[in-house]
This record gives C-alpha cells, sequence and structure tokens, in this order.
C-alpha cells in the first residue's frame, strides 16, 4: 500500500520503516527539515535497537522516504498516519497544535475523486477524531473523501522496533468499519489480536492502558515506602504478589518512578479529561503526587546518606528516562540533578546514549560530563544510579569503589544485590529495602525462582 506517515519521531520513524519492511510503499513526512535530511541519508535522529538497519534497507530498497513536502507524500497515499506530537498544554491537558497544523495540512493536499483514510495514531484526547475529521473536511478540495480511524500506538521507548514488529494487539476505532478493517489489514502479517471500537472507545483505551500502568508502579513505589519504613523487601514482596496471575510480574519494579514522553504526560491528560467532564479523579492524582516525591525522596535520602549535598559531589550514572533510549523527556534524572544543584552540590554524570541531549539541556558550571561510569564515579562522595543500563550491572564495583572518596551507592532501581555491595565495603541504599540500624542490609533472596525475579524488572 502507499502509506504516508506525518511526523517521524520515535513513533512515526518506527511506524514507517517497519510498514515499509513489510513491502509498502512509504513516505515520511516531517516539518523539521535537518531531520529528514539525516533520515533521507540513512541516519536515525534517535536512538532505538534495530532501527538504523530497518532504515538503511528500506532506504535501499527504494520503499522509504523522507521530505518536509506534504504534497510529495499525502496526494498518493491510500493511508496517512498522523504521528505528530501531542506534548502536555499548560493546564495539564494534551497541546493539540501539531495534531491541527497536521490535519490542515494532510486536509489540503487530499486528492479529488478519491478516497484516503487518515489514521490517528499519536495518543490523542477523547474526542480528538472528530476533531482531525472536522479540520480535514475544512480543508479537503470539493470530491475529496475521507474516513478517519484512530489506531492507537503502545509500543515502548527502547524496542520500539521489536515492539512494533510484535503487537499485542490492534486497536482501531472509526465510524467507518470498512476504514477501520482496510487499516487493520496493513496489521495483518503480525497476526495480533484485532479490537474494532468506536472513535472514543479507542482513543480512551490508549490512555487508560498507560494511566493503568503508572498506576501499577506509583502502587508498588508507595508500598516501597511502607516497606523501607517497617523493614520488608519491597523485592520479595513484588516477587510474592506477581506469582498471583490475576496481579502478574510485570511493572512492580520498585524504583524512582516513571517517565517520558508517555505516562506523565498521559495520566495528567486524562486527569484533565476527567476533570473537564466533572468527574473526580482521586487515583490518578495520587499517582503523580507518588511520583513527584519518589523523586524529591530519593535526594533527600541523598542528602542524608552525606552529611549535606552543600560542597559534595556525586556521580549520576543513568540519565535518559529508561534503559536503551536517549530520550530524556520528563527523565528522572533531570529533575534530579536539578534539586543537587539547587541544594549545593555539584554532579558528574554519565549515561550511554543520551550525552548529547543531556549537554544541551544541563547547562551548568557545577555539572560535569564524563565519558563512562567509572570517570564519573571518581572522585565523589556518593555514586546515585538512576536509570538501570545493562552495562551498570556490569561493572568493576571495586575499582569503582577504588575511586570514589566515599563509597557510598544510592540505587534508584534496585539494580545491585545489596549483599554483594556490602562485602564490597559500600553504604549501599535500594528503594523498599529493609536497612539495620547500623546501615547494613543483608535479606536472603535466594528463596525466589531467577525467572520471576527477572520477570519484575520490565518497565515502561
Ligand atoms: N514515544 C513513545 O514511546 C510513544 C508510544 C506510544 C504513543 N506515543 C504517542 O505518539 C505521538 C508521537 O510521539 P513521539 O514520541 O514519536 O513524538 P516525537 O516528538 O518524537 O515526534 C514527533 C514528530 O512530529 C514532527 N512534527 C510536528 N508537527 C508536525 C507537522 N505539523 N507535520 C509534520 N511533522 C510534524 C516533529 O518534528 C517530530 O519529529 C505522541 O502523541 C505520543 O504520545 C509515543
Amino acid at each position: 500500500m502507499k502509506i504516508a506517515i506525518i511526523g517521524t519521531g520515535y513513533v512515526g520513524l518506527g511506524t514507517g520503516a517497519v510498514f515499509a519492511d513489510l513491502g509498502n510503499e512509504v513516505i515520511g513526512v516531517d516539518i523539521d527539515a535537518a531531520k529528514v535530511a539525516l533520515l533521507q541519508s540513512g541516519t536515525p535522529h534517535i536512538f532505538e535497537p534495530g532501527l538504523a538497519e530497518l532504515l538503511a534497507r528500506n532506504l535501499k530498497a527504494g520503499r522509504l522516504r523522507f521530505t518536509t513536502d506534504y504534497a510529495a507524500a499525502v496526494p498518493d497515499a491510500e493511508l496517512v498516519f498522523i504521528c505528530v506530537g501531542t506534548p502536555a498544554g499548560p493546564h495539564g491537558g494534551a497541546d493539540m497544535r501539531h495534531v491541527r497544523a497536521a490535519a490542515r495540512a494532510v486536509g489540503g493536499h487530499l486528492t479529488p475523486g478519491r478516497r484516503t483514510i487518515v489514521v490517528n495514531k499519536s495518543t490523542m484526547p477523547i474526542g480528538s477524531g472528530d476533531l482531525v475529521g472536522a479540520l480535514l473536511s475544512e480543508e479537503a478540495p470539493a470530491g475529496a473523501r475521507f474516513a478517519v480511524v484512530s489506531n492507537p500506538e503502545f509500543l515502548r521507548e527502547g524496542s520500539a522496533v521489536r515492539d512494533m514488529q510484535h503487537p499485542d494487539r490492534i486497536v482501531l476505532g472509526s465510524t467507518d468499519r470498512g476504514a477501520a478493517e482496510a487499516v487493520a489489514a496493513i496489521y495483518q502479517p503480525f497476526d495480533a489480536p484485532v479490537l474494532i471500537t468506536d472513535l472514543r472507545t479507542a482513543e480512551m483505551i490508549k490512555y487508560a492502558s498507560n494511566a493503568f500502568l503508572a498506576t501499577k508502579i506509583s502502587f508498588i513505589n508507595e508500598v516501597a515506602a511502607v516497606c523501607e519504613a517497617t523493614g520488608a523487601d519491597v523485592r520479595q514482596v513484588a516477587a510474592g504478589m506477581g506469582l498471583d496471575p490475576r496481579i502478574g510480574p510485570q511493572f512492580l519494579a520498585a524504583g524512582i518512578g516513571f517517565g517520558g514522553s508517555c505516562f506523565p504526560k498521559d495520566v495528567q491528560a486524562l486527569e484533565f479529561m476527567a476533570e473537564e467532564a466533572n468527574c473526580h479523579p482521586q487515583l490518578l492524582r495520587a499517582v503523580l503526587e507518588i511520583n513527584r516525591d519518589g523523586r524529591r525522596a530519593f535526594v533527600r535520602k541523598l542528602d542524608r546518606l552525606i552529611g549535606g549535598l552543600e560542597g559534595k559531589t556525586v556521580a549520576i550514572w543513568g540519565l535518559a528516562f529508561k534503559p536503551n533510549t536517549d530520550d530524556l523527556r520528563e527523565a528522572a534524572a533531570l529533575e534530579i540533578i536539578a534539586d543537587i544543584l539547587a541544594r549545593g552540590g555539584w554532579v558528574r554524570a554519565y549515561d550511554p546514549a543520551a550525552m548529547d541531549g543531556a549537554r544541551a539541556t544541563l547547562a551548568s558550571p557545577r555539572v560535569a560530563f564524563c565519558a563512562d561510569a567509572y570517570e564519573a564515579a571518581n572522585g565523589v562522595d556518593a555514586v546515585a544510579l538512576v536509570t538501570e543500563w545493562n552495562e551498570f550491572k556490569g561493572l568493576d564495583l571495586a575499582r569503582v569503589r577504588d575511586g570514589m572518596r566515599a563509597p557510598i551507592l544510592l540505587d534508584g532501581r534496585n539494580l545491585y544485590d545489596p549483599r554483594e555491595l556490602a562485602q564490597l565495603g559500600f553504604t549501599y541504599r535500594g528503594v523498599g529495602l529493609p536497612t539495620s540500624a547500623d546501615g547494613i542490609d543483608l535479606p536472603e533472596f535466594s528463596q525466589i525462582a531467577p525467572a520471576v525475579t527477572l520477570a519484575i524488572g520490565d518497565d515502561k
């Protein structure tokens, strides 16, 4: 099929590359000429495992192209996917300015005498299908026909390509069943369950799914705070809970909470929509508040551990909002670093993928950017692990310890084994772990089967 993708960010680029790989003819449109030039030359402007190969293969095969020009992409397309950003607006609702601009531009380039299916893939508030339909109507030339389908995306950054190629469900909402079925056909090779609903229900499925996952994270983080205060081990609590199939083991990894371009803004947008509709979104408010508190509590704990941050230097391991991405949007590290600086501290930062973005975002003379985790830890008063990249798991921690001014490690993701760190001479603190009065916590964690403990860590 001939497909136009509007917006070539994490979702649009992944979607376009995967659809091209299935043999479709895909053109990506973006208003950012620098991004388009990079993509056209075969270089992804974002880091996603497997994306560079997919891009190269499909550019070479001539199935994938990029342009800034709607006229080169929309008139011939059978399907047009809107994948532009919907960031948080000033009052918490989704900022729909990019969607409006994209819908108007698409409408103006529809072809008279043809029928085009416009697919809302961005996460858009309930009612956006009608809004996009109205904007298309306003701009479309006489004789152009179109249908609007909502097709929310569930991919996770860090595994965007794999998630697109192995979706667990395809949700399609439309008032035009034939149009929804035509979109379903494109996903047919993936053999995933397809749910066809009305427009508003499909839009709500996306918000409700993200809000539920965020709730699970805030839930376990609240439990972690109680564990820490009462001497229980949240890792074992989560493992014990997760064995109940009604609960399941995923998204029960206690830590410093969720970030990124989706959970925070989507929960906030759902809260906003609920308030606008005179509902009382008490649970959603609590989910966001617990998440904010987790970051503040982390810095307070750090402050206590090193006897005040004023004049002290802390290594921050991990800046991206989660591993395997360079995305810094709503990353916990940014807030944590700002808090450390506000308390008079200094920072030595390192991330395996997000250094360029971090340099642009964190311009302060009190933040040093380091080449690796060892360099970051050199001479510091404490290490704070913020993002659980795999490479941090494999570090030589004795070498890290020897380079530090004081061997203090605050683990915001429970990546390390407290027993091992204590044996190495670290003062170690995780999240929701019991701590004895002398600061050594040594719970036995051996009764839990490895398969179960591994499954818990599947975070957004
Ligand atoms: N990132 C994720 O993990 C993820 C997952 C599921 C759903 N979503 C949703 O998908 C949408 C896109 O997210 P993203 O992370 O890919 O955003 P992004 O910011 O990475 O990409 C958006 C792209 O759209 C382009 N753009 C903006 N206005 C445009 C216009 N008028 N015409 C053409 N291009 C335009 C921007 O230049 C940018 O390249 C959002 O609604 C988001 O909530 C994101």
